[in-house]
């Protein structure tokens, strides 16, 4: 169960990746979730605006930390030139780096797959339903992050059973995202027949992640029914913890902003207000000590939750079960 085309392409012992988070991911939980022997995925926008670092630098900290394989993400927003300038350019550097697995998510991953291609890299593909399988198959990725509906930030509409059954015809390697909580959850992925898993939440509470103390312990507290899609944060749903603030707030967008997501026009413009709106807030609310305005993303994987831990010694204890498992079917 733990050698998959995903551990093969990611050059990786445990088929176990540590989604790009923005803001969360930082670069000492990116590289504890590698040399443990999964995959940290470095997110460029929380690398560089949220924690400080220069792109490069950041990226050059990482190797310093571990010299086993790190991932980058490199979501694909067309509707900004400069956002796309950027992207490319960020991906450029990643490759010069030492960079060979990329994640991307939203629009046409085709110049993603065919410049890390060029470089020997493998490029998977975040999808919510079959119609983008198909696009990010057209495009040429080596595999696809199926994103269900219990997953942590852009949820999807789907089980994870059902995107296997809609997915599995492509011909290409399957990582479950979304609602994988504890090592039990990760073994059932494994016999369902993914190549591996993609978790964001677990690993929001552990202590190399620089999130707030009272984000990580919400994580903890929380279960299935404190996890709510809210539209008020990036004008489409993203799943956050039901605290006070938010149920003051509503799950909604406001009228306002719904018209200007109808119109031709306006809809970009909504959208970029969306994100520069979003990125501010999300940055302040993932650091603040006072959980006085939390917007506090995490999935319904909070179920299974129990503590705040290492990254390094969830990964072993994912691969021990694997392990197990396989020993006990046998
Ligand atoms: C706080 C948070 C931020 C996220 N940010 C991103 C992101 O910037 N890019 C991305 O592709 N996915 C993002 N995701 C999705 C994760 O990479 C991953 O697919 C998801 O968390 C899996 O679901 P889980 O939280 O139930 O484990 C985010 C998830 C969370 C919880």
């Amino acid at each position: 169960m733990l050698e998959t085309p995903l551990t093969r392409h990611a050059g990786i012992e445990t088929p176990l990746i540590c989604g790009a988070m923005y803001p969360c991911s930082n670069p000492e939980l990116v590289a504890a979730v590698s040399d443990a022997g999964g995959i940290g995925i470095i997110q460029p926008i929380s690398l560089t605006y949220v924690h400080g670092h220069e792109y490069r630098e950041g990226l050059r900290l990482i190797r310093r930390l571990t010299a086993k394989p790190v991932g980058m993400n490199a979501l694909i927003e067309a509707s900004s030139r400069r956002y796309h300038e950027r992207m490319v350019q960020w991906v450029s550097i990643a490759l010069e780096e030492g960079v060979r697995f990329f994640i991307t998510s939203l629009g046409n991953p085709k110049w993603v797959a065919e410049r890390v291609h060029a470089a020997g890299g493998y490029v998977y593909h975040d999808v919510t339903e079959r119609k983008w399988g198909l696009k990010g198959r057209d495009a040429g990725v080596d595999g696809l992050i199926a994103v269900n509906r219990r997953a942590g930030g852009h949820a999807g509409p789907k089980s994870a059973e059902q995107l296997l059954e809609e997915l599995g015809d492509l011909g290409l390697p399957l990582v479950c995202a979304g609602g994988i909580g504890d090592a039990a959850d990760f073994v059932a992925a494994l016999r369902m027949g993914y190549a591996g898993v993609q978790m964001g939440t677990r690993f929001i509470a552990t202590t190399e992640c620089r999130a707030s103390a009272v984000y990580k312990q919400a994580i903890v507290d929380a279960n299935e029914a404190d996890i709510v899609l809210s539209e008020r944060i990036t004008g489409v749903p993203v799943a956050v913890i039901n605290t006070p603030y938010i149920q003051r707030m509503g799950l909604k967008a406001g009228p306002l902003a719904r018209w200007m997501l109808r119109g031709r026009r306006t809809k970009n413009w909504m959208r970029t207000i969306y994100a520069l709106k979003s990125i501010w807030q999300l940055k302040r609310s993932s650091l603040d000590e006072s959980g006085n305005k939390d917007y506090w993303q995490a999935g319904k994987s909070v179920a299974h939750i129990a503590s705040v831990e290492p990254a390094g010694a969830i990964v072993r204890r994912f691969r021990e079960a694997a392990l197990a498992a396989t020993a006990g079917s046998r």
